[in-house]
């Protein structure tokens, strides 16, 4: 499994130093080899070293450096030995106006990087209304490179996001199938996974682990989460 934390804008340096050791401690008995532990904080807050997890950025413009205000750039990442991105988070769709256009710039960009990108797509509240779902992401999915090697596309129904209701197992079968059927990439469940939740959904055919919020943003909490999914997990009690 996959387990992603999107810390969102939460944690300063001082509380995401504290994050990443009680992180690191708490998997340094180990997980399964088949699992994999994604976390992004805000930029300000990369650590210089991480070990038992991988750390990736939310966001990033898709220049290396340039004139590009309030934007962090190819460079700025390498610093920290970032080669994982988040792509097309409806947060930065619907609060920060990101186009599709610029979407799939950046898409390119962090492909020609060769990074792992986890490319973020869902449905809004009048979508699945309609029931029109899968038609809403195929668009999202325009002009993306389904075959890209290193990609990792998460589902995330807009409104399941930071909401406490998340989607039910049929809906995401349904909509992991519906991508599965374009592209091999890991696929992953996000909006509202939670230690009551996630083992449900980590059972889902086709699901390939989750992006997590809110539940991730307390280091022991995603412990706990990890602990649920990863049967190798000893390092806690
Ligand atoms: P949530 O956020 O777990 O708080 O719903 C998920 C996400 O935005 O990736």
């Amino acid at each position: 499994m996959i387990l992603a934390a999107n810390l969102k804008c939460n944690h300063t340096r001082a509380s995401f130093e504290q994050y990443a050791k009680a992180l690191e401690e708490g998997l340094a008995g180990g997980i399964s080899r088949e699992d994999e532990i994604l976390v992004f904080p805000p930029a300000s807050a990369f650590c210089a070293r991480v070990k038992n997890f991988t750390q990736g950025a939310q966001n990033f413009y898709p220049a290396a450096h340039g004139s590009f205000t309030g934007e962090i750039g190819g460079d700025m990442l390498a610093e920290f030995d970032v080669k994982t991105v988040l792509i097309g988070h409806s947060e930065r769709r619907a609060i920060l106006g990101e186009s599709a256009e610029l979407i799939r710039e950046k898409f390119s960009f962090a492909a020609a990087r060769g990074w792992r990108i986890v490319f973020c797509v869902g449905e809004d509240e009048a979508a699945f209304a309609q029931n029109c779902s899968e038609e809403f992401v195929a668009a999202q999915l325009e002009g993306i490179d389904l075959k890209y090697r290193n990609l990792i596309l998460a589902y995330e129904p807009v409104w399941a996001i930071g909401t406490g209701r998340s989607a039910q197992c049929e809906q995401i079968e349904k909509m992991l199938r519906s991508l599965r059927t374009k592209s091999s990439a890991p696929l992953l469940y996000g909006g509202s996974v939670n230690a009551e939740n996630i083992a449900k959904i980590c059972a889902i055919k086709g699901c390939d682990g989750v992006l997590v919020g809110t539940a991730s943003w307390d280091a022991s909490k995603f412990l706990e989460l990890i602990r649920v999914v990863s049967h190798r997990y000893t390092s806690l009690p």
